[in-house]
């Protein structure tokens, strides 16, 4: 009974997508390049989303959702440097307009790690005009969604994208910091395989981080100049710092906290009106307990994600989980993960926090990026010979945590759900 209470009623309830993992067609930026060059598994029709949205749409109205997070492909919009399709837009708010019509309110992210061709050949994220042309391309599609959608998220987690691409040497450019072979990632191995390996790569991880920070606060300005009414917030991947004992490792582990997290928000809080967390990861340095793994070969911590919220109350911002969620092909520990994330964004709210949102990560199986179609994280799968759908059970009883915790249960939830602060 009390904890009914613990969520308020405009608590948004949904999952996430985004463009490239989902909607298939894409064949104009950089990941489409690199598949073609055999760098990354092709994406082709993936689920064929561009099209089949409505029937999604319906799927996750079905499951007790009152929100959905997806997000823009830049590519589409802006197909060649400078020259918007309104044809694409027209699509994008066919997408607004379906959401609306089912009483989800969207989240609309407006950069989810692909970079148009054009860009991509200039350079990408490396331009020194990155940040400007980024903006222009966010100032013009919230100048043409902003009748239909009140919250947008400039950039979905900044430094995953740097640290995949300029250290790690998965995600392209393909570049790879030396010391990070001795690092123990599963599979990075092979992900890898195509990179190519300089030690000036540390310093762009550190100076791309920057231009990623300068990129959302110029969008940020140039969105509240045409649209200050409109909400927006960046998505970080808050991944939690822990240690045990030796005070060394304590050191590391606040190191680390400050490093992977507050560096960054530090340098855009003041112009983002909420913050949107991610959570996959939580690190105890120290700590010998061996969890059980993700089809990702990733600690099963879905309670940590208490810690990572408490962690940014600092800035005293709204929060909104944007993503959280798990590869589990055979659905055998989702609904437990989704049981204990819920658990733990609800000890948060009772100890304080603004919480005021949840995506589960992913309303679909799809596009993992480098691992290609194997990893499975949606509540729905997806056959991706014949894109026929399947409910999840684990699906259900996140419809049944939806249902105990909302008093309103599937009543519309009103647009000013995000307000500006
Ligand atoms: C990304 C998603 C990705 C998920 C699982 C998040 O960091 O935003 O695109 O699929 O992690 O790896």
């Amino acid at each position: 009974m009390q904890e009914k209470k613990v969520f308020p009623d405009t608590f948004l309830w949904g999952a996430a997508t985004s463009a490239y993992q989902v909607e298939g067609g894409i064949e104009n930026n950089d990941w489409a390049k690199s598949a073609r060059e055999g760098k990354v598994p092709v994406c082709g029709k993936a689920c064929d989303h561009y099209n089949r949205y409505e029937q999604d749409f319906d799927i996750a109205k079905s499951l007790g959702h009152n929100a959905h997070r997806f997000s823009i492909e830049w590519s589409r919009i802006e197909p060649e440097e400078g020259k918007f399709d309104d044809r694409e837009i027209e699509h994008y708010r066919s997408v607004l307009r379906a959401l609306r019509e089912r009483n989800l309110e969207p989240s609309v992210t407006l950069w989810h790690w692909t970079i148009p061709s054009w860009l991509d050949a200039k350079g990408g994220i490396e331009h020194k005009d990155f940040p400007e042309i980024f903006a222009r391309y966010c100032a013009y599609v919230v100048s043409r969604l902003s009748d239909l959608a009140t919250h947008f998220t400039t950039l979905n987690e900044p430094y995953s994208t740097v640290i995949n691409g300029w250290v790690r040497g998965t995600f392209p450019p393909f570049q790879r910091f030396p010391l990070i072979a001795l690092a123990r990632i599963p599979n990075d191995k092979e992900l890898s395989k195509n990179s190519t390996t300089d030690w000036g790569e540390i310093i762009k991880f550190f100076t791309l981080a920057n231009v990623l920070a300068r990129a959302h606060n110029t969008a940020y300005s140039a969105i509240k100049e045409i649209a200050p009414h409109i909400h927006v917030t960046v998505v970080f991947q808050v991944h939690y710092f822990n240690a045990h004992g030796n005070p060394f490792y304590k050191l590391v582990a606040k190191f680390q906290m400050w490093n992977m997290t507050h560096r960054y928000l530090k340098k855009i809080y003041k112009n983002s009106d909420s913050i949107g967390l991610n959570y996959y990861f939580y690190t105890d340095f120290g700590s010998k307990t061996n969890y059980p793994k993700t089809d990702m070969g990733w600690d099963l911590r879905p309670e940590g994600i208490y810690d990572a919220i408490m962690e940014v109350q600092r800035y005293n911002k709204p929060v909104y989980v944007e993503e959280c969620g798990c590869a589990d092909a055979k659905d055998a520990f989702r609904a437990d993960y989704i049981r204990k994330t819920v658990g733990g964004i609800g000890k948060a709210i009772k100890n304080g926090a603004d919480v005021r949102g949840f995506m589960y990560w992913s309303l679909l199986d799809n596009y993992e990026w480098a691992h290609g179609f194997d990893k499975r994280f949606g509540l729905v799968e997806v056959n991706y010979d014949t894109l026929e759908r399947t409910i999840r059970p684990s699906a259900f009883v996140y419809r049944d945590l939806i249902l105990s915790h909302s008093t309103q249960n599937m009543k519309k939830v009103q647009p000013s759900s995000f307000s500006s602060v």
